[in-house]
């Protein structure tokens, strides 16, 4: 079984997929595999472009028994049984942004994303098994531990819920 694990850039992916990885779960980080499909470069929103239907294939080959959890910001687009979708509320996004050294301007442009809702709604063109997280407050661990709960149980999907939008009026 795959599962993505998916948000914005800042969200925490990474972070949470080096606890899960601590704690035994096979992770495949997307962000090592993407340069081999990579086809151009978008200078104007400062991001490789990365030909989606080809990154699919290649995760489509991948046969797995046990479960793989596939991390990356892109990991929604693919051939995936289910999608762990983190957000952030984006006052707190730009906090863990700017410790990543990102300029104001990247920043920004996720920050919209984020209160947009942009990844779940891509999300949703492909998929129905969707868990949506908020991280917003809560420790590495506390999201790890929401995400083994969706591992072990399976719970029907959940998303929908969170609305950043009022930030989008300040
Ligand atoms: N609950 C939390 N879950 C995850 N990260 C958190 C949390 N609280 C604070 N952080 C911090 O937020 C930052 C998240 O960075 P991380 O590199 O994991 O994000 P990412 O989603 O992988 O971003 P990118 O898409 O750019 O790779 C880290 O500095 C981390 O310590
Ligand atoms: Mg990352």
């Amino acid at each position: 079984m795959k599962i993505a694990l998916t948000g914005t850039p800042g969200v925490g992916k990474s972070k949470v997929a080096d606890l899960l990885e601590k704690m035994g779960y096979k992770v495949l980080r997307l962000e090592k595999i993407t340069d081999n499909f990579v086809i151009g470069y978008d200078k104007r929103r400062q991001s490789k472009i990365v030909d989606e239907e080809l990154m699919d294939e290649y995760i489509k080959r991948i046969r797995e028994k046990g479960l793989l959890i596939i991390e990356g910001h892109l990991s929604h687009l693919l051939s995936v049984d289910g999608v762990i979708l983190l957000r952030c509320h984006p006052n707190e996004l730009k906090k863990r942004l700017r410790k990543k050294r990102w300029n104001e301007k990247k920043i920004k442009e996720n920050l919209e994303a984020e209160a947009l809702d942009i990844i779940l709604e891509r999300a949703l063109e492909r998929h129905e098994k969707i868990w949506e997280i908020d991280t917003t407050g809560k420790s590495v661990e506390e999201v790890v531990s929401e995400i083994e709960k969706i591992l072990k149980e399976m719970p029907p999907p959940y998303y929908g819920k969170i609305d950043y939008s009022n930030w989008l009026m300040r």
